[in-house]
């Protein structure tokens, strides 16, 4: 299938002009087919314009309509062949004898298929058919369900096409149940098709169209069995956007990135204090919301904790075994993937950070405990689900105690209490220092921003503490390294903060002399990467 994908529908039904206007101006006494309904309305406008101009002439041209309600009075201004009257017929010089829309007031509609079938085989069939699509995916009034090999029938409509057609019409109940429609077998039998598609509400029924599959109940996908298809859609029916969540203990982060990968909204709200169902439902309402207003395809999630088999466990959160990717997919009704949210932060610093270009990256999160994401040979790897979890592997046999039950893990080392017990050592070696007094006026808290002020003033005792817990970080990049032979480890976290004092330090006591660098993306990393899971 031929896909052009235009800015507006303005610029579709333009190309859309020019398709047909060729075609007639090719082939003089061609047949063309011909939709109703809102999408071809400019079309058709632009076609009577150019007709009146003397760019194309329809005198020559039969038509043939895909469809009409049943029963319906042609005189109804409901009708269809009401509607290509006052749109196109009337405004462009084709005979009227030439111009077929299947009566609705036929007593035996039967009988008035099969010979509206005859007149389009004695016509030489179908040049270019031109077709809308229904969001339900519907193709004429082909509904889901239809058959492959039906001609034009006799059918009743389902209940979201009267819905969506009822704009036309008073109210839904006025909308005729029945319809006379082409039958897929006939628009299949025509040489050339061209559908066209506009805005985000037809942006479903596009994605099932160019999946390639063949699906009677998705109407519109057993056009995919043509040779000659051109889909010409705008830019909000044709492309898609992911929602990334990051679950924080403090906030939960989300943002939706389109098939650029570029961020085209982000947010975030206060993470509530409650129950499993209560934060399930601020985020699920979230990103409902964001469904609203954008074409979303996916959802990606990232979490702190522990994932086994999908089932997330997080001490910070309150979930247990929590089945994300199920409670939240069912409540959306998309597809979720779920992952760590370290393992989230190295997939999008591979993406579009600090690791692009680099197959091969270890990140690790700095903070309050020590997290890690590994990307090898360009792709994400989880193992089964927890790979990365750098802060728990062992530095120091029988070393300080961990909350894992533990002793000596990494974490231990490397988090951001590790730097502030550093510095408080530091500090009290040298009480003048602009570290230790920084120190005082915080209350006697050695947060990473101070220790930075001190470094950056210079300050010998707050170099001195980040040297100290670089050691430390060094022989655990070190370790990984051996294990892993990483292109690039990526710091992230509170510490990273710390900035190129940090990261040179690290630089001069690793002994892989692998690069190391600062994460780009900040806190927006965890939703980002969460967005782009697969
Ligand atoms: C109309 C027709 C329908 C429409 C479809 C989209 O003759 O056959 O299949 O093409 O319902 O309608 P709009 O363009 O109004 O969104």
């Amino acid at each position: 299938m031929r896909t052009v994908v235009c800015k507006n529908s303005r610029e579709m039904s333009e190309k859309a002009a020019k398709m047909i206007e060729s075609q007639v101006i090719l082939a003089p006494s061609c047949v063309l087919g011909l939709p109703t309904g809102e999408t071809p309305v400019e079309t058709y406008r632009l076609l009577s314009e150019a007709c009146e101009k003397g760019e194309v002439d329809f005198s020559g041209v039969k038509t043939y309509n895909l469809d009409e309600y049943y029963p319906m009075s042609p005189e109804n201004a409901h009708s269809y062949r009401y509607f290509m009257e006052q749109n196109l017929f009337s405004r462009v010089n084709v005979k009227k004898e030439n111009t077929h829309v299947l009566n609705g007031e036929a007593e035996d509609p039967d009988a008035e298929c099969a010979a509206f079938e005859e007149m389009i085989e004695k016509d030489g069939g179908i040049d270019l058919q031109v077709l809308g699509i229904g969001e339900n995916g519907h193709i004429g009034f082909n509904e889901p369900g239809a058959s492959l090999y039906a001609r034009t029938h006799l059918t009743t409509l389902t209940q979201s096409t009267r819905n969506a057609n009822s704009r036309f019409f008073g109210s839904v109940s006025e909308v005729p149940e029945r319809a006379l429609t082409m039958g897929i077998g006939t628009v299949l039998k025509s040489k050339k098709i061209l559908i066209l598609a506009s805005g985000a509400k037809k942006h479903k029924a596009v994605r099932r169209l160019l999946s390639g599959e063949v699906d009677t109940d998705y109407p519109a996908t057993l056009l995919n069995l043509h040779s000659d298809v051109t889909l010409i859609c705008d830019e909000a029916a044709f492309s898609s956007e992911r929602i990334g969540v990051d679950i924080g203990g403090t906030n939960v982060k989300l943002c939706v990135l389109n098939d650029a990968n570029e961020t085209v909204f982000k947010t975030a709200v206060k993470t509530p204090g409650g129950s499993r169902e209560d934060l399930l439902k601020l985020i699920c309402g979230k990103c409902l919301e964001i469904m609203k207003e954008r074409n979303i395809d996916a959802v990606g999630v990232g979490t702190p904790g522990i994932i086994e088999n999908g089932l997330v466990t997080a001490v910070n959160l309150p979930f247990y075994k929590t089945d994300l990717c199920k409670e939240i997919g069912d409540a959306l009704g998309l597809p979720v993937r779920v992952s760590n949210d370290a393992s989230c932060a190295a997939l999008a610093e591979k993406t579009c950070g600090a690791a692009k270009g680099f197959d091969n990256a270890v990140l690790l999160s700095l903070g309050t405990g020590v997290g890690g994401g590994l990307i090898l040979g360009g792709r994400l790897y989880e193992g089964r689900g927890s790979a990365g979890e750098a802060g728990h592997f062992v530095l120091r046999a029988g070393g300080r105690k961990c909350a894992c039950g533990k002793r000596g893990c990494f974490e231990q080392y490397a988090s951001a209490g590790a730097l502030a017990r550093a510095a408080k050592k530091e500090a009290q070696k040298a009480p003048q220092s602009v570290l230790a007094r920084l120190i005082l006026e915080n209350g006697g808290k050695a947060g990473g921003e101070i220790i930075k002020k001190a470094a950056d003033a210079g300050c010998p005792s707050a170099l001195a503490a980040i040297d100290a817990y670089s050691r430390s970080l060094a022989l655990g990049i070190d370790g990984l390294a051996a294990l892993l032979d990483p292109d690039v480890f990526v710091l992230s976290g509170g510490v990273s903060l710390l900035g190129d004092a940090l990261i040179n330090s690290v630089k001069k006591h690793i002994k892989c002399g692998l690069p190391v660098k600062r994460a780009l993306l900040g806190n927006d990393a965890g939703a980002v990467g969460a967005a782009l899971l697969q």
